[in-house]
Parts: structure tokens; sequence; C-alpha cells
């Protein structure tokens, strides 16, 4: 097939969280499926700076915004280790800038125009290109207007006739919401504002928009699937998820195993495999316990977490039960950026008990890969997680997660209770109601755990035997895109 992916962020070229590592990881996999694959992206300040090759084609695309000309040049690269190609759409004015959607804590005032015309950018570079795409598979609001262009614009046009348009939701909590006179900026035709399309609650809603035009819809795990068709986890759109439960299906993301892996990681201290899990493990939380000025003693539960520190990440129940958590014999490293309130709360922590809890501010790569590595227990009590990676990645990596049983959290991690210890399929520990107390009980289970070698020790092998590299999910993205393909022409 030949398959366009239009997304805001893929690894290694930008990324802020998951959708990056997502976008990538898929891209690859499809590739060495055997299809045709070309990824769209903005070519971002932050992507400048990369050492990943690329060159300008010499050709520019053209849009209109608000009644003008808009042009912006395309810059060829490649995705590293794949034959994915990348169309990079270069637009200074929307894209050289210090942040991707946010800066100093506030959104770009004009995110609504940068992602409409980014929407357009891909539709017009697919067009010069002769891209003639089976399939354009949008991800999140920043190219929810993809999917309406399609099916109002361009699928009368040489090249997209028989083109679905698919869209992936990775979270409903960021819908692309904007004042209903940025309608303008869309550039179709006012009609379409209006509850059945593409306004809610008088404001246009890119996300909505995009759920209502494609052909086929996905989100990024089963039991999210089924979450954001209620009210709790909808965040208002669960009557329109409702209206297409038909073509909505959750898929579980994968990982990158060739960026994850903690055998051939080149950003930790020593590379380990199942086989040598306790020496490596050892060894890189040893260097861990070291850089971040910790008592170095290899028997202290280390218990790691990498965040967006928001209110979905479970921040307000870690607040919650640090105070007891300092009585335990326990140390613990944060490593994120977010909202300052958490920034303030896990920085005080540090300060306060420096001799057990590190805390780092700020977006790096290489220290998330060391703190997977050296942890053994990874914290995720997250409030709603339409998949997450970081407990697969964990488990890649020997360190057991403790989670909030919710959306892919509770479809990735197998809880450990006497049954499933037995059946050595046990992977982690989950909570199941989201208070400060589960949490804390599930969490002491997890410690007296890691003193047992005998529990530990099938915990750590059974979540290393895991497979969750990306061919089973894109064999299920090849069954999407076919049945979006059928819906366009029942006879293909
Ligand atoms: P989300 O996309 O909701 O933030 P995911 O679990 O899907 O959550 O993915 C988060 C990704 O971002 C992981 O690869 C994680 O390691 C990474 N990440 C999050 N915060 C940081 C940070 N401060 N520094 C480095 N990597 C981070
Ligand atoms: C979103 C979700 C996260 C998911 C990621 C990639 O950012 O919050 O749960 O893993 O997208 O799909």
């Amino acid at each position: 097939m030949r398959i366009v992916i239009a997304s805001s962020e893929a690894v290694p070229f930008a990324k802020t969280g998951g959708l990056a590592d997502v976008v990538g990881g898929l891209g690859k996999a499809l590739a060495r499926r055997g299809h045709d694959v070309t990824l769209v992206l903005p070519y971002y300040r932050q992507l400048m700076a990369e050492e990943i090759p690329r060159r300008p084609t010499g050709r520019f695309v053209e849009i209109p915004m608000r009644g003008q000309r808009v042009r912006a040049g395309v810059v060829e690269s490649q995705l590293p280790g794949s034959q994915v190609r990348v169309l990079l759409i270069d637009h200074p004015h929307y894209f050289d800038r210090p942040g991707l959607y946010v800066e100093d804590g506030s959104d770009y005032p004009d995110n609504c125009e940068r992602f409409c015309a980014f929407s357009r950018f891909v539709m017009e570079a697919a067009k010069m290109f002769r891209l003639q795409p089976d399939v354009i598979h949008c991800n999140d609001w920043q190219t929810g207007l993809i999917p309406a262009l399609q099916q109002i614009e361009y699928r009368s046009r040489p090249g997209f006739e028989q083109t679905a348009a698919v869209l992936t939701i990775h979270n409903m909590a960021f819908q692309g919401s904007f004042w209903g006179l940025d309608m303008e900026l869309t550039g179709l035709d006012e009609s379409y504002f209006n509850w059945r399309q593409m306004e809610h609650y008088g404001r246009l809603n890119l996300l909505k928009s995009g759920i209502v035009f494609s052909d086929a819809l996905t989100t990024v795990s089963p039991t999210y699937a089924r979450e954001i068709q209620t009210a709790e986890f909808g965040c208002g759109l669960e009557g329109v998820l409702q209206h297409r439960a038909e073509a909505l299906t959750g898929i579980l993301n994968g990982i990158d195993v060739d960026l994850w892996n903690p055998d051939t990681d080149p950003a930790i201290p020593m590379p380990y495999s199942r086989e040598t899990v306790s020496v490596g493990k050892a060894f890189c939380k040893k260097r861990l316990q070291e850089r971040f000025n910790l008592p170095q003693q290899p028997k202290i539960p280390l218990c790691g977490m990498i965040s967006r520190m928001s209110e979905q990440k479970g921040f307000d129940l870690i607040e919650e039960i640090a105070g007891e958590l300092m009585q335990q014999d326990v140390q613990l490293a944060f490593l994120g950026t977010g909202e300052k309130e958490y920034e303030a709360f896990v920085r005080e922590l540090a300060a306060r008990c420096p001799d057990k809890v590190a805390a780092t501010i700020g977006f790096d790569e290489s220290l998330a890969h060391q703190i997977e590595a050296a942890s053994d227990i990874y914290l995720m009590p997250s409030r709603f997680e339409p998949c997450g990676l970081n407990q697969m990645y964990s488990q890649a990596y020997g360190t057991v997660p403790a989670v909030h049983a919710v959306g892919g959290l509770a479809d990735s991690v197998i809880d450990c209770t006497p049954e499933s210890l037995a059946d050595r399929v046990a992977t982690g520990f989950q909570f199941q109601t989201y208070d400060a107390a589960a949490f804390l009980t599930r969490l002491r289970d997890a410690l007296d755990a890691y003193r047992d070698d005998a529990v530990w020790d099938v915990l750590v092998e059974n979540g290393m035997s895991c497979d969750w590299s990306w061919d089973r999910s894109a064999e299920e993205y090849e069954q999407v895109y076919a049945q979006a393909r059928a819906s366009l022409n029942p006879s293909c």
C-alpha cells in the first residue's frame, strides 16, 4: 500500500511525548512489511539542529490562508534505519520557533492557523509529489483537518479518488478546540461549522472534525477505545465517538526495539539482556545513584518516573503519598517537565529528602533511558492513559511497573497475584481505584515483592520476555487500512 502518515511529531525528528515514538516506530514497521511509506512533518527549529541528513527538494507547496496564498518549501529526509521517506514542510514563520506548540508555558496563539496550514500543506505535498496514497494516516488534532479536506476538496481530484483517511486518537484531552471565528482558517465553507461536523459547543474542534470525516478511526489501546465512549473519559466527545463506534478500533502501541533495547542501548552504562539483567541493572543503578548523589546502596529499591508533569500522569497521587513513602526504605528518581505546581513539588521533595529523591526538571532522552535501566520499579499512577509507553519500556528493561489499571496500562501490565505468579505471566502491580490509599497499598506490595528474590526474578523475567515490537500492531493497522479502503468502494 502507499501510505502517507501526517504527524506533528516523530522520533528522531521532533518529540514532546509518546506520539513521536509511535509515529516513528509504526512508520518503520510498515515500511519493513513492504509498504511505501511517506511521513510528512513540520520542519521545526528543534529538527534543524538534529544531525539527520536532509536536502531541499527545490519544490514549493502553496495553500490558501485567509484569502492569501501561503507558500512552504519541502525538504526531504529519511527515517533513520528505514525506507521511510520524510517530507518536511518548511515554513519558518509557522515552525522555526523554540517550542512545538508551547513557549514559556503558553500555547502559541496561532496554533490553529499553524496546524490548519500544515494539514493543507500535507495534501498539497501528496499532490505535488504524486504520492497517490491509498491511505492518509492522521494523528491527533494537529492533523484532524485532513480527513475533512480529503472528503470535501480532494476526493474528486486525480490521485485522491481512492484515498482513505484514517485518524488515530492518541489523547482525547487535547482536541484542538478554538474559537468559532477560526473556522475561516480551515478554508472550508462556513456551512461545515455545525454541531454534526466541525463545531462543538460554539467552538471549532479539529479532533471532532477528524472523527467525523475519517473513513476509519483508531485509538492506542483496546481499553481506551471503550473508555472514550463514556462521559468519564470522552472529554465531551463521547457522543460523537459512540456514533462512530463501528469505525473505531483500539490497537495497542508497540515499542521501537531498535531504540529501546537494554542489550543494545548506547545511552546506558552497561548493556544487559534477560540473562545478565541482575549484573547490568545493578551497575546502571549504581551509576545513576552516583550521578544523583543518592546513597549507593544496591538493595534499596529505586523507583523511576519519566513523565510530562500533568494531572493525567497522577502527580496528585504521588503528592498525597509522598510523606508516607519517605518513611520507607526507598529511592525515587524523577525526570519531567510540565505544570509548574508539580515541578515545584518534586523539586521541593528532592531538596527536603536529598538522600531519597532525585529530580531533574527538563527533557532529556538519554537520561530517560538511564532511569529505565537503573530503576527497579516504575511508577505510572495515571488518572487516564490512552496507551502509555514507559510501562512497556520498563518491562523490556526488567523494571517492574506499578500502574493504575486504566487504558493501555490495563492492557499491557499483568497484575501480580498468587495465580499470575504461579502461571509465570505476572509483570507488574495494578491498582483499580484512582486514590492514594489504593496506590500506596499496591506500591507497598511491590516493595515487599522486591525483597523476595524468588518473586522478583519471576516478575523481571516475565516482563523481559514480552514481545512489544511493532510488527503485531502494524498488522492490525493494515487491517484497518484495508477496511477503510473497502468502505470507500465496496468492490475493492
Ligand atoms: P505521553 O505521550 O502521554 O506523554 P507516553 O508514555 O506515551 O506518554 O510517552 C511518553 C514518552 O516521552 C516516552 O518516550 C518517555 O520516555 C518520554 N518522556 C516524557 N517526559 C520526558 C522527559 N522529561 N525527558 C525525556 N523523555 C521524556
Ligand atoms: C498520548 C497518550 C499516551 C500514548 C501516546 C502515544 O500522548 O497520552 O498514553 O501512549 O499518546 O500513542
